[in-house]
């Protein structure tokens, strides 16, 4: 098969959702349709049940489960279709952050009772960064749920992004019958049949056949030709275009628990979602089908065996072949690289492989080499741009415990960070370390990780920044700001100062003092020219 025709079979995607949502059974629905697995139950949950917070086994146990779930692949209608797990903890949202950079369309699921959820404002301010394509599918029409037409405004609202339903639901809970389907003009009758996947799929002659009133009610059908008369009045009619631009995401209901929808959902996915995406890079966009292999490493994995510190660096392909054996750049170090193991992850299955192609991701085994956000070329010397860093929101200092194990701290929290599993701020003089993150969990998964990895022990003391703020602007102004400011301003561990803002009002006055500096909240800039090193 040609490079372009490996690239055209591709869909790499990530399903984002609210906890609880049904992010896991949606999962499981798509993998049971593709037939890559035989029985509902098979996919782990990769959540952190909110009652185990503070329970290291679980988080251990959960962080090998999210290994196995990293990725899932299958192959649908001839097409090889790549899941790209995102946590659904928020304390690890930073790390659907990044596995948003490997993406190229995305799935967002919604609660039908509960709509649109704090979590799922957060992922899709992210999707709009890049302009990802999204479809939304609103889950759990078997239950009591709001109005559709409510939804669909509040989507638009919160999301800020306008939809157009390609379904439409008939009822919802007791009286829920199934949808209209209006891109192909059918009816998909709901049988609430938890393992029945065959769908109950009914053609009628558009909405003016006279059989809908015996099939769905008189009431119902007067009611069903209303709605749609409105939704086609309302909302623009659907283009791949503007899904494709991620102006405008279509939307389907159903029930992934009763596997209604699931495969209406996956056949439209397959017919309007992108093929592998071209990269920006510092020296301008890598197309997929350019022939030399590239790609970026968004995710890293430490291995369970805390004896052997090896992990696993999840790696998007972007452009050409990769082969197994073969050299390539590791461009931020300048030195070779041969992976004799690359692994890719079918639905549960971890295989070495010989080679791969844009939109697969892969896993290399690693001995502390990558970073999150590093290129492998087949000889370019450019870098992948665009693994962006937000402002953590909770701070803490670390102090160390054990005067005797500063090394071990030192490389261990290096390490740490270099996964991703925090950031790491440094005062200078003194070497002084805050870490920053999103969620409370890390800290005690930092602490218990360098403890049985590293052997060194450590506690953390509260700060009461509000942001870190990456700087950009005059070099006077900045060095001006670092004298007067020394106190609050550290250096990420790409040495970028960083200024840990107390509140915003001392945030709003140093951008009033210093109009030449400007104070990013994501570390995104870098994609306006800096590189990521
Ligand atoms: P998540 O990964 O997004 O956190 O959600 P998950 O799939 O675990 O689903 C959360 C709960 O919602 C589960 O129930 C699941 O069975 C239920 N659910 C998912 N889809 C539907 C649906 O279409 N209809 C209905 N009625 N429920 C749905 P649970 O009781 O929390 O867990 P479990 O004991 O069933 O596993």
């Amino acid at each position: 098969m040609s490079l372009e025709q490996e690239i055209e079979k591709r869909r790499t995607f990530g399903i984002i959702s609210h906890p609880d949502a049904g992010k896991t059974t949606l999962t499981e629905k798509l993998l049971l349709f593709g037939g890559a697995i035989q029985s509902a139950g098979a996919v782990k949950s990769n959540k952190i049940k909110k009652t185990a917070t503070s329970d290291f086994m679980e988080i251990e146990k959960q962080r090998g489960i999210s290994v196995a779930t990293s990725v899932m692949a299958f192959n649908y209608r001839e097409k090889q279709i790549n899941i790209l797990d995102t946590p659904g903890h928020k304390d690890f949202a930073e790390d659907t952050y990044r596995t948003l950079t490997a993406v190229d369309s995305v799935i967002l699921l919604i609660d039908c009772a509960n709509g649109v959820e704090a979590q799922t404002e957060r992922l899709m301010e992210v999707c709009r960064m890049r302009n990802t394509p999204v479809i939304i599918f609103i889950n759990k029409m078997d239950r009591e749920g709001r109005d559709a037409f409510d939804l669909l405004d509040e989507l638009e609202e919160k999301l800020e992004i306008k939809v157009r339903p390609l379904s439409w639901p008939i009822g919802i809970g007791a009286t829920f019958q199934g949808v209209y389907n209006l891109h192909r003009n059918n009816l998909n009758l709901f049988s609430g049949n938890k393992t029945n996947i065959e769908k109950d799929v009914i053609s009628v002659d558009g909405l003016e056949d006279a059989t809908l009133e015996e099939i769905i009610g008189e009431e119902e059908a007067a009611l069903l030709r209303e709605e749609i008369e409105l939704v086609d009045g309302v909302y623009d009619p659907f283009t791949r275009e503007n899904y494709l631009s991620g102006e405008v995401a279509p939307v389907f209901f159903g029930s992934a628990l009763n596997n209604f929808g699931v495969q209406e959902l996956l056949d439209s996915f397959i017919e309007i979602s992108p093929t592998p995406k071209g990269r920006e890079t510092d020296e301008g966009l890598v197309n997929p089908n350019d022939s030399k292999f590239s790609g970026f490493v968004f995710k890293i994995h430490a291995n369970l065996d805390p004896k052997h510190r090896d992990r696993i660096a999840f790696l998007r392909i972007c452009s050409g072949k990769f082969e197994r054996n073969k050299f390539y750049n590791h461009v931020r170090m300048d030195k070779k690289f041969k992976f004799a193991n690359p692994t890719s992850f079918l639905a549960q299955d971890k295989s070495v492989i010989d080679e791969a192609f844009p939109g697969d991701v892969i896993g290399l085994y690693d001995t502390g080499n990558f970073k999150i956000g590093d290129t492998l070329t087949d000889g370019g010397k450019y870098m992948f741009k665009g693994i962006p860093s937000f402002s953590p929101e909770i701070f803490k200092e670390l102090v160390n415990d054990d005067p005797m194990k500063s090394k071990q701290l030192e490389k261990g929290i290096k390490q740490l960070t270099d996964e991703g599993v925090a950031q790491l701020f440094i005062f200078q003089p003194g070497n002084r370390k805050i870490i920053g993150t999103v969620g409370e969990l890390q800290f005690e998964v930092i602490q218990y990780r360098l403890q049985y990895e590293y052997g060194a022990t450590c506690h953390f003391v509260p700060k009461r920044y509000h942001k870190a703020c990456w700087m950009t602007g005059d070099e006077e102004a900045i060095q001006d700001f670092f004298k007067r400011k020394a106190s609050y301003v550290a250096s990420d561990k790409d040495d970028n100062l960083v200024f840990l803002a107390e509140s915003p009002f001392l945030l709003a006055q140093a951008e009033a003092d210093y109009p030449k500096i400007t104070f990013h909240k994501t570390s995104e800039f870098k994609m306006e020219g800096k590189t990521l090193t």
